[in-house]
This record gives C-alpha cells, sequence and structure tokens, in this order.
C-alpha cells in the first residue's frame, strides 16, 4: 500500500506520521515544493520508527511526482492555511489553482489513485478535481466531516462529562463555519440520545461550538490546526487500504442524493478499497434537510467563484 501525502506543512507532516504509526502501509511518500522541506520531514519522522515501532518507509521529494507513481491512495494538503478571522472560502484564490495542478501531476504517475482533497475551501476544491479529472467519483473524497465529527464528539464529551469512547456523533454538510450541520438529535451516549442528559441550551452550545471548531483553534494558534486534520484524514486513509466498510462523513459528489446534485458536500460514506463504496442516505428531520439544503447554496456559491 503506498500513500503519497502532497504538502509537508503542519496538515500533511501529521497525516503522514499517522499513517506511518498506523502501520497499514509500507510506503509513505511527502512531496512540497520548498526545496529540502519535505525531505527532512520524512527524515525526522523515519528516526522515530524504532521509538513509535513502524516499518513503514517515509520519503520526502521537493516536486518530485515520479516518486509518487503507483500510489493508491494521494492526500492533497498543499495551499495557503487560514489565519484568524479568515473563512476557509477566502483562500480559494490560490488554493484552486494549487489543487488542480498537483491532482494533474499525481494522476501523471497515478492514474488509479484515490485523492483525498484537505485543502481548503475543501467541498469546492473536492469539486474542482471532480471536474478537471476523468476520475470516477468514487475515487475522489473530501475530508471535512470527518473532523468536524471528531470536533462534535470532543463537544459532546465536555458536555456529558463523559468519556469520549462512550459518545457518537456525525456532523454533515459543507465544512465551513456557517455550513455545517451537527446532527445533535442523532448524538448519542452510549446508545443513549445525549437529549436524555443534556439541556436544549446546553444542546445548542455544543453545535455552535462544533461549526467554530476550526476557527477557534485558529484563534489561539495564529494558523489553522493539524493534529486533528492530520489524524482524520489517516483514518479515511487507513479504511481505504484495509478495506474496512467503515462510514465517515465525506464530501463527495452528489447526483441526486439527498435531493442534491452536481456539488460536493459532506454526507455519510462508507468507505473501502474502491474509496466511496457507497452513499448512505440517511433518514433527516424536516429541520436537518433545511439546514443540509442550506449549506449546499452556501458551498454552490463558492463553486460558482471557480474559473472551471
Ligand atoms: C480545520 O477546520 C483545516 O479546515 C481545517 O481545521
Amino acid at each position: 500500500m503506498k500513500v503519497t501525502v502532497v504538502g509537508a506543512g503542519a496538515v500533511g507532516a501529521s497525516c503522514a506520521e499517522y499513517i506511518a504509526i498506523k502501520n497499514f502501509a509500507s510506503e509513505v511518500v511527502i512531496l512540497d515544493i520548498k526545496e529540502g522541506f519535505a525531505e527532512g520531514k520524512a527524515m525526522d519522522l523515519m528516526q522515530t520508527a524504532s521509538l513509535n515501532g513502524f516499518d513503514t518507509k517515509i520519503i520526502g521529494s521537493t516536486s518530485d511526482y515520479s516518486k509518487t507513481a503507483g500510489s493508491d491512495v494521494a492526500v492533497i494538503t498543499s495551499g495557503i492555511p487560514r489565519k484568524p478571522g479568515m473563512t476557509r472560502e477566502e483562500l480559494i484564490g490560490i488554493n484552486a489553482g494549487i489543487v488542480k495542478s498537483v491532482s494533474k501531476s499525481l494522476l501523471e504517475h497515478s492514474p488509479n489513485t484515490i485523492i483525498i482533497v484537505v485543502s481548503n475551501p475543501m467541498d469546492t476544491m473536492t469539486y474542482l478535481v471532480h471536474k478537471t479529472t476523468n476520475l470516477p467519483k468514487n475515487k475522489i473524497i473530501g475530508m471535512g466531516g470527518a473532523l468536524d465529527s471528531a470536533r462534535f464528539k470532543y463537544r459532546l464529551a465536555e458536555a456529558l462529562g463523559a468519556p469520549i469512547s462512550d459518545v457518537d456523533g456525525m456532523v454533515i454538510g459543507g465544512h465551513s463555519d456557517k455550513g455545517m450541520v451537527p446532527l445533535i438529535n442523532k448524538a448519542a451516549r452510549n446508545s443513549v440520545k445525549v437529549s436524555e442528559f443534556l439541556s436544549e441550551e446546553r444542546m445548542e452550545q455544543v453545535v455552535q461550538d462544533t461549526k467554530v471548531g476550526g476557527a477557534t483553534l485558529t484563534g489561539l494558534l495564529g494558523t489553522s490546526a493539524w493534529y486533528a486534520p492530520g489524524a482524520a484524514v489517516s483514518a479515511m486513509v487507513q479504511a481505504i487500504a484495509c478495506d474496512t466498510k467503515k462510514v465517515f462523513p465525506c464530501s463527495a459528489l452528489l447526483d441526486g442524493e439527498y435531493g442534491l446534485s452536481d456539488l460536493s458536500i459532506g454526507v455519510p460514506c462508507v468507505l473501502g478499497s474502491n474509496g466511496i463504496e457507497k452513499i448512505v442516505e440517511i433518514s433527516l428531520s424536516d429541520a436537518e434537510k433545511a439546514k443540509l439544503a442550506e449549506s449546499a447554496v452556501g458551498v454552490q456559491k463558492t463553486n460558482g467563484l471557480l474559473e472551471l
């Protein structure tokens, strides 16, 4: 199993590290445009191998896509992260060109790879890859919902005073502060609905804290988060690499599912060796349907800024 991670920044390097530690891939290639940067990150990570107990071979390369040839999965993290006060959508001007060029270069050397898009604005960048490559739609996956759901579970566990292992919750919709749809009425503490434990007000606070989870960290860190994004995308890579059929909320190109078409947005997907094995249409309340539809309008508005 060969995985390429484009972008040796904090998210890309965290993703590569988690993949290596999980030890399911034979090789991870990290690519960056900054001379020596990916090589240095790869070497530093390889020097943790004896300490963290993995056999994965990590190599770094400065923009030499030939090193990525034959990748089973390719993660695109390249592009600029947001600064405090910025929205993810404001990154489109720079990141669209980068994502388009990166996906083209990846496919020249790995025509059958599965691409996972992390770069923001993620849903629109994922749509861009659909529109500018001829990869089958099940092989283009956006990572946002897995991260947002992890933040949702963190906030739920905090509110419940429960161990995170007892909490389940999913966020669908666009990966944006306004577009996320945390499914609070489906969230559970060991199969018991969280509404049995939390007031309406506290549940709404969990929803709001989840929606600004990324912005909260950007305000604290001065740049976008990286540990949880890296962990989220590495979990998706593992589901694909090991064909686990786990369900993740992923940005998937819709063609009528949930009454939506011609956009990529976060919906529950079964992930396996074919990438998106199945888009799962779960039952949504009228309020949840309305929020997803509103989120889709926001994603389509951002998609409209692309020069396709
Ligand atoms: C986040 O929410 C980077 O969009 C990513 O942290």
